[in-house]
């Protein structure tokens, strides 16, 4: 697959899980015919970007990072405190979809661990008790 069919692939994908919220079998097989490629190697290229869904999620997208400076900033602490408030571990989903947990690589804000973000929005220098009350406002 060229780059630029690779840049419209992922353009596409995007436009289908703002639309669904993930990205369904139906139009993984569409994208495969419109491309002329086997569905498994765009289910591949889908896979290996980590912000696209093939599986159904939760309202809420809560990814923690435990890369290195977080975790000497405790980061695991938070995650357990948020593993258990969520009763999930990483990459799971609750039965009623409020949430889906996610263990993440460096979100890039390295210097004001631990890091927590939820959807879109970002939060640093979280405690504990801050991640719980976040996400208990969550609803
Ligand atoms: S190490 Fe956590 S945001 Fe970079």
């Amino acid at each position: 697959m060229l780059q630029q069919d690779n840049d419209i692939l992922l353009e596409m994908a995007h436009d289908i899980q703002d639309t669904y919220g993930y990205i369904p079998e139906r139009e993984i097989t569409q994208l495969a015919e419109k491309f002329s490629e086997p569905r498994a190697k765009i289910y591949g290229a889908l896979e290996f970007y980590s912000m696209l869904y093939t599986e159904p999620t939760g309202k809420y997208i809560v990814r923690i990072c435990d890369s290195i400076s977080c975790f000497l900033h405790d980061s695991d602490e938070v995650l357990e405190a948020v593993q258990d408030y969520l009763e999930l571990e990483s990459g799971e989903t609750s039965d009623d979809k409020l949430f889906t947990l996610e263990v993440v690589e460096c979100l890039g804000h390295c210097g004001e661990g631990p890091v927590m973000m939820v959807n879109d929005r970002m939060y640093t220098e979280l405690t504990s008790g801050r991640a719980i009350e976040i996400l208990s406002e969550c609803q």
